[in-house]
């Protein structure tokens, strides 16, 4: 039996490479955790899909685990929160249940030329100040409109009704709450904001877009806060609990390392690397590459907004080191092989593998390995695939400070890559700035736990959660400025020559 009593707030998050469950207890202590990674499908150059057939399974399968750790029953768990994946798309038969097609991954480009065309004499801010983003193959919309251009009948069956749209929230929601025996159809404020579909200002779909893109407004999904009962859970161990709460896995982490003051920011280490800063009721619009989203909406309070920098590959590089190139065993690995070198022996990895993110938004940019010479071993790879993540977060970092005029005093970081304490160190060193962990390094569920928690007053207010927020470890600057500047340009340079490999 666990050794926090109850009652809990459980958390869902499905992630891009894998799904998992978390319990946390009202010290927003976890008590228990279940994780199962699910298939990454590349059918075609730059084509990322997933199975969300699959994806569901899992997620009802670390639900079950979760709580069988916990030693723990239904009426123990006062909620549970749902974070995801932002952008990957799936369309299912609303009669079946069944997918229509797997779901297109958020790093999935084939919609680059359709982006392209959407952009065509009016340039690629056409929808940024309604949706606060570029048209890039990154987002929702246009992915839907590829599915219901490209799937036989499919376009016919959405306009009847039968058809559903939905990023991972809405799936999970969907099919925890019933699926075909009435489960309901919504997803909340942030993760409409990654759609291109829904305008920031009125927080409602844009009707005008949506016709734009092609988009039926029959399959989208009603939009409301991130923190309220959507439905219950229907069947499995947790039937009958409130489903309470949904975020977009970086809104999930800004709530969960507690962001809630305008200025405050923080930066995820996943499969890619988001920076989101809390710009309050504010919308500001970026100069610098950033994207303007929601931050979080607890039930019928004001909308939070944020800045946001995206990076597309990081912890997918590390994976794609292991996965596709075999040189390492295992993600950890990275920090012993490249702690071997005491520096990049020359090398500079730009892992543009879905074009460019924030600052560039290029989507005819794809990986190089640049300043190679014989001496160069896996090992001064292993360096530069770190510092790889740190420098995109350094060109982050000062495309914030140019938009919101706000100098980073220090980075609150989490999420997987930030046990690797080389990285971390790397990252103080580029930003000339401290990086700084909480004890609670898994903020992407623990925010959607808190929001979950606050929708059915299992916590009182922000003030509460914030007094769970403890600093784990803290890396300080090293290193000599001349060094990072000079290091900074090989950076950029090898930059500017991963541009303009696609036409
Ligand atoms: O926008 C994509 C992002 O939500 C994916 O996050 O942690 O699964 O890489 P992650």
């Amino acid at each position: 039996m666990t050794s926090s009593t109850g009652p809990f707030i459980a958390a869902i998050d499905q992630g891009t490479t894998s799904s998992r469950c978390i319990v946390f207890d009202r010290d927003g202590r976890i008590v228990a955790v279940d994780q199962k990674e699910h298939e990454q499908i590349f059918p075609k150059p730059g084509w990322v899909e997933h199975d969300a057939t699959e994806i569901w399974t899992n997620v009802q399968e670390v639900v079950a685990g979760a709580i069988a750790k916990a030693e723990i029953t239904s009426a123990d768990v006062k909620a549970i929160g749902i974070t995801n994946q932002r952008e990957t798309t799936v369309l299912w038969d609303k009669n079946t249940g069944e997918p229509v097609h797997n779901a297109l991954v958020w790093q999935d480009t084939r919609t680059d030329a359709l982006c392209k065309e959407l952009g065509r004499n009016v340039g690629q801010d056409r929808f940024r100040r309604e949706t606060g983003l570029p048209l890039a193959s990154y987002f929702a919309g246009p992915k839907v409109r590829w599915l219901l251009d490209n799937v036989e009948g499919l376009r016919e069956r959405a306009e009847a009704g039968d058809i559903l749209f939905g990023t991972m929230d809405s799936w999970v929601i969907w099919n925890l709450t019933g699926g075909v025996q009435g489960g309901v159809h919504v997803t909340d404020v942030t993760n409409a904001s990654r759609t291109m579909l829904m305008n920031l200002h009125t927080l409602a779909w844009d009707e005008r877009i949506a016709e734009s893109m092609d988009v039926p407004l029959a399959v989208l999904p009603e939009i409301r806060s991130s923190a309220e009962v959507y439905g219950h859970v229907k069947d499995g161990v947790l039937a009958g609990v409130p489903v309470a709460s949904a975020l977009g896995d970086q809104q999930a982490a800004l709530f969960g390392q507690t962001c809630f003051s305008e200025g405050e920011a923080k930066s995820t280490y996943g499969t890619g690397t988001f920076m989101l800063m809390n710009t309050g009721d504010k919308i500001i619009n970026s100069y610098s590459g950033l994207l303007t989203t929601v931050g979080y909406q607890i039930g019928d309070q004001k909308p939070v907004y944020a800045l946001e920098g995206s990076i597309a590959v990081t912890g997918s590089l590390v994976q794609w080191m292991r996965d596709q190139m075999g040189l390492i065993k295992s993600a950890a690995e990275i920090e012993t092989l490249a702690s071997s070198v005491e520096d990049n022996g020359g090398a500079y990895f730009v892992p543009a593998f879905s074009g460019l993110f924030a600052p560039y938004w290029r989507a005819d940019a794809r990986g190089v390995i640049a300043g190679l010479t014989r001496y160069v071993t896996k090992a001064h790879i292993a360096r530069a695939v770190l510092e790889a993540t740190a420098w995109q977060t350094r060109e982050i970092t000062d495309a914030m400070t140019k938009d919101s005029g706000v100098e980073l005093a220090a980075l609150k970081v989490d999420g997987g890559m930030t046990s690797n304490n080389l990285l971390m160190q790397t990252l103080s060193d580029f930003l000339d700035a401290p990086v700084v962990r909480p004890m609670v390094a898994e903020t992407t569920c623990l925010g959607a736990a808190y929001a979950a928690g606050l929708a059915v007053g299992f916590w009182p207010d922000t003030d509460a959660l914030r007094a769970n927020w403890r600093r784990a470890a803290e890396w300080t600057p090293r290193m000599p400025a001349e060094q990072r500047d000079r290091e900074y340009k090989n950076w950029l340079k090898a930059v500017e020559r991963s541009m303009g490999w696609i036409d």
